[in-house]
């Protein structure tokens, strides 16, 4: 299993690009069940879960063509099985998104249950509630969810807690269904804006997104598309964090600093200088340590809970104490118990995390447990003193496209490594 060796090694320094954003990706790739026509998607990023997403959607018949490293030509004219088996649901819990557009598209579908998370229960309940409200009959059997419907009819939906997938799936499926949907108290993250577009693009009807109330009005057929993907938020403030929990200065290019203003905000309270343009964010921390932020996690256009852990990273070497509540997921500080190993001073309570900065950590071996919590260690890495053995990396090459090349253009000393240093 690959691990990460980490020098920790001064601020880091330089300019990179962000890449396509994953969870953006994933629905859209999906969104091509929806149509017999050709789907082109651009600024794919190259990693796991889109080769996840791939392989899923290949073995159902779909072509999946790859003319470039960031572009995919998917054509569901010659699918065969409308089903996603356990082993690819098991290693992405996002296969779900084959869910609404299957029925939609094809009347059926049956779908792995991804079961156990490491970041906490993560049900689909309200994904199914949505697709029985349209008429489907759903049935949960040997671990899968089996669902029908000859023609989905649109329907009002209210989902009880926000859902980021919840909400694509369900847009999706009644892109395709009779009549209007209406779905209420919807999520409002930029990619479900971007999956919005690109359906658009291809021909659905629907209006709304962004805000809490999407409107679809079903049409017969959708036609060929091409949509390009748009910037990983997520990424980006990851390499933000990383710059100033290492007193450094970096340029991202290719993002769009629309996508972060709550992140942006929290970085800024920490003492970054930082300069946007409508491409690029630059911070910079001019050699000072980061002051401690509070900052409590919510659906967008909240603090997003995907860069909880690696604000966590950078609060552990900042002047001060600050605390840190998850309120979407439960279980999602896993990380902490690894930071503490390398000498950070944190104190869960509950859903609270407080964590009072040290002025350096300490190299130690460690372990990644989930994707963000793995980018947190890369970043307590990088303000260790020592070299640091990062385990399971893998979580980190489902969602992160070239890290170590990234790290590496900002003047990180990380190399990859496939068993224990002697
Ligand atoms: C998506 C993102 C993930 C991000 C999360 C929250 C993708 C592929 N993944 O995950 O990176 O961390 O949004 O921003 O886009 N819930 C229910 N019932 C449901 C569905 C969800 O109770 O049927 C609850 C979950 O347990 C959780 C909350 O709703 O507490 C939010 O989860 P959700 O937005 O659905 O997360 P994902 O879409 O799985």
């Amino acid at each position: 299993m690959d691990k990460f060796v980490i020098e920790g090694n001064g601020p880091l320094n330089g300019e990179i690009a962000a890449s396509g954003a994953k969870n953006a990706a994933l629905p859209i790739l999906c969104a091509a069940l929806l149509s017999d026509a050709p789907l082109t998607v651009t600024n794919v990023p190259d990693l796991w879960d889109v080769g996840t997403t791939g392989k899923l959607l290949g073995q159902m018949g779909v072509s999946v063509s790859r003319p470039d490293a960031h572009t995919r030509v998917l054509d569901a004219r010659g699918i065969t099985t409308c089903v996603a088996p356990y082993e690819l649901v098991r290693t992405m819990r996002a296969s779900i998104l084959v869910l609404g557009p299957l029925v939609a598209a094809r009347g059926e579908a049956h779908v792995s249950l991804p079961g156990g998370c490491a970041i906490g229960a993560r049900p689909v309940n309200l994904h199914l509630m949505g697709l029985e409200a349209m008429g489907a009959e759903i049935k949960l059997e040997g671990g899968f969810v089996h669902a029908k419907a000859k023609k989905l009819k649109g329907a009002r939906i209210v989902f009880d807690t926000v859902t980021v997938t919840g909400t694509e799936n369900l847009m999706m499926a009644a892109v395709l269904a009779e009549g209007e949907t209406v779905l209420e108290n919807a999520a409002r993250e930029p990619e479900v804006v971007d999956l919005a577009r690109c359906l658009r693009a291809m021909g659905a009807k629907l209006s709304g997104e962004g805000t809490t109330t999407i409107h679809v009005q079903g049409v017969a057929k959708l036609h060929a598309a091409e949509h390009r993907v748009l910037p990983d938020r997520i990424e980006t403030g990851t390499y933000l964090a990383a710059a100033a929990a290492t007193r450094g200065r970096v340029l991202i290019r290719d993002t769009d600093p629309g996508l972060l203003d709550a992140v942006l905000v929290k970085l800024q309270q920490a003492g970054a200088i930082i300069r946007t343009g409508t491409d690029f964010i630059e911070l910079d921390m001019q050699g000072q340590r980061p002051k401690a932020v509070n900052i409590h996690t919510m659906a967008h256009p909240g603090f997003p809970t995907d860069m909880q852990a690696q604000m966590m990273a950078m609060n552990c070497v900042a002047e001060g104490t600050g605390t840190i509540r998850e309120t979407i997921f439960e279980n999602r500080f896993m990380h902490a118990n690894e930071l503490l190993r390398l000498g950070a001073d944190i104190r869960v309570e509950g859903n609270t995390a407080i964590i009072t900065g040290k002025e350096r950590l300490q190299a130690a071996p460690i372990m990644a447990t989930d994707l963000r919590a793995s980018a947190s260690l890369v970043i307590a890495a990088l303000a260790a003193d020592g070299e640091t053995l990062i385990d399971r990396i893998y979580h980190m090459d489902r969602g992160y496209e070239g890290i170590e090349q990234k790290f590496r253009a900002l003047g990180a000393q990380i190399k990859r490594v496939e068993k224990l240093l002697p």
